[in-house]
This record gives structure tokens, C-alpha cells and sequence, in this order.
């Protein structure tokens, strides 16, 4: 099974993250990283992480291309999966499903965090059959059921 390493986005790698390109067809469907890391700037409550093949732990600079980019935001003791992209070589490698075991693994280290949640554009349906296949289930919660471009997910745990 593909396991994955993530790391911060620093001086070293950040160029990198900012080429990461997904389809043509998939940018409405997530923010540019460009975007998601200004956000982080400003929010302290992001966490912005780089996406590398876990061969490159423990090395100080990465051997191996990144692959990929996600944030997680906590407030109010929810564990929010904001962002999740994988650069368009890289997709269908099990580099997604990975980052995401891997984002639930760390969230739940937070005591403050209570539940994971995450969500997708409608129509995103790539993103609603991994979300759904690793326990998320539809969110309930009255602000979430007004948005009308997004789903919104928590895990069902
Ligand atoms: C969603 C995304 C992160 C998935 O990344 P990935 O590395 O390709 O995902 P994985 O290889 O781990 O595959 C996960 C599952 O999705 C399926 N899948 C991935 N891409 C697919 C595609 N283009 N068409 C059909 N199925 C696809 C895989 O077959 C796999 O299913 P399985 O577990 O039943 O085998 C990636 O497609 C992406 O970056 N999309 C654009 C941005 C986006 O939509 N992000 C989500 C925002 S909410």
C-alpha cells in the first residue's frame, strides 16, 4: 500500500508546491496552492502540508519530487480537511487515498479535536467515492445543508 510523508512547506519547497498542477478539468474543483498557502498566512488556523512518497523521510531534503498538497484547518473542535490535491503525473497512485489516512491519523492526535470533517464540490465525484470509501458520511449541520456548491462530510466515527 502507498504510504505517504508530509512536510511543511518552507523557503526550500515552496516554489515546487506552487508549480503542482492539476487537470484542466479538476481546477474548479480546489483552490489554487498559491491561494492555500496565502490563506495560511494570514489564519493561523491552517495547516498547510506538503505531499511527498514516504521514501523521503528522514532525508533533509527531499530525493523525491512532492506530489502533492493538502491544509487542514482546526476550529470550534472540528478537524476540517480543507484542501487535497494531487499534481496531475502522480494521480491514481494511491497518493491521495494515502494523504488522507495520513491527515485522519494526525488530526486525531488533537485533543481539542472532536470531530474530522471535510468537504467537495458537487459533481466532484472522484473526491465523494474517496471521502465516502474511508468512513466519511454526510454532515448534518444547518449551515452546511445551505451551501448549495459544496458537500460537506464528517467521519462517521
Ligand atoms: C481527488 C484526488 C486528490 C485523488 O487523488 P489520487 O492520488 O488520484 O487518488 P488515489 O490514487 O488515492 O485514488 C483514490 C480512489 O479514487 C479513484 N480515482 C482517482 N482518480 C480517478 C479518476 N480520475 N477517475 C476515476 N477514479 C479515480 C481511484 O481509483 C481510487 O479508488 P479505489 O480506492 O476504489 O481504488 C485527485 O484526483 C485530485 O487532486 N483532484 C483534483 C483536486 C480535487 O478534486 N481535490 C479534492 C477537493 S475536495
Amino acid at each position: 500500500m502507498v504510504k505517504v510523508h508530509l512536510r511543511n512547506v518552507t523557503l526550500d519547497n515552496f516554489r515546487e508546491c506552487i508549480s503542482l498542477e492539476v487537470d484542466k478539468f479538476q481546477q474548479e474543483f480546489v483552490a489554487s496552492n498559491v491561494q492555500s498557502l496565502a490563506e495560511a498566512k494570514v489564519n493561523p488556523n491552517l495547516f498547510p502540508l506538503a505531499i511527498y512518497d514516504a521514501a523521503v523521510a528522514g532525508y533533509e531534503k527531499p530525493q523525491l519530487p512532492m506530489v502533492g498538497f493538502t491544509m487542514y484547518d482546526i476550529t470550534d473542535g472540528v478537524g476540517f480537511i480543507m484542501r487535497l490535491m494531487v499534481a496531475r503525473q502522480y494521480q491514481q497512485q494511491g497518493y491521495g487515498k494515502a494523504a488522507m489516512l495520513e491527515v485522519i491519523r494526525r488530526l486525531k492526535l488533537y485533543p481539542e479535536v472532536e470531530l474530522i470533517a471535510t468537504s467537495h464540490r458537487r459533481g466532484n465525484e472522484v473526491a465523494s467515492k474517496l471521502y465516502r470509501s474511508l468512513g466519511f458520511v454526510d454532515w448534518d449541520i444547518a449551515w452546511a445543508k445551505e451551501q448549495e456548491t459544496e458537500i460537506f462530510l464528517k467521519l462517521d466515527s
